[in-house]
């Protein structure tokens, strides 16, 4: 769906479509550069992440070996360590290889942060994280992003795999959702 689709869902629209894969050729030659054989897994955490992987992936001139993991967190909002429970694990052994999280934002950084000690506990030579956007302001865990496509504030945003139930995944382009939307709904649900 093109962001014009969903228009009136949205109080703004922050990057269109073009903005974002402009972003990503540069956070592509970013990774080219750093890994120049090429050897790294790139993780993606579903759901999220599957646009930026598949854009991200096709963008990179080596070949991309991916993979993705599925985990739920619970209690982000209000406590500095949540709980995070994998959904579905990786099928490859990532002991020895250069792992780069793959993820569409940055919110409380608890996710990003239980994945990162993850991967370390599974022995991976290295791990990076890459995230499409960020909420600086929204951080409660602190965890390094080495390719960051944009930091955005701390509203709702909705597009680009980003949902609002289930939907808005595949807009074109990222979008803060008005509150007339989710109007008496529990806008995490
Ligand atoms: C979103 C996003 C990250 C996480 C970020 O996933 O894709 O994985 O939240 O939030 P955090 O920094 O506060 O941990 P979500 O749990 O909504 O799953 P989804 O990707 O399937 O929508």
């Amino acid at each position: 769906m093109d962001i014009e689709d969903v228009r009136s869902d949205l109080s703004e629209v922050l990057f269109t479509e073009k903005q974002i894969t402009d972003r990503i050729a540069e956070m592509a030659r970013d990774i080219e550069r750093d890994y120049p054989k090429g050897d790294v897994l790139l993780v993606g955490v579903l759901k999220g992440a599957v646009i930026l992987m598949a854009d991200l992936a096709r963008e990179l001139k080596f070949h991309a070996h991916i993979d993705f993991m599925a985990v739920s967190s619970y209690g982000a909002s209000t406590q500095s360590s949540g709980v995070v429970k994998i959904n579905k694990d990786l099928d490859t052994e990532v002991a020895g290889k250069n792992v780069l999280l793959i993820e569409d934002i940055m919110d409380s950084g608890l996710t990003l942060s239980w994945l990162v000690n993850n991967m370390m506990a599974r022995g991976a030579a290295s791990v990076e994280v890459c995230a499409m956007f960020r909420k600086p302001e929204a951080v409660k865990i602190p965890v390094e992003v080495k390719y960051v496509g944009f930091d955005i504030p701390p509203a709702f945003v909705v597009g680009y795999g980003l949902d609002y139930a289930e939907n808005y995944r595949n807009v074109r382009g990222l979008g803060v959702l008005s509150p007339h939307v989710y109007e008496g709904a529990d806008p995490h649900a």
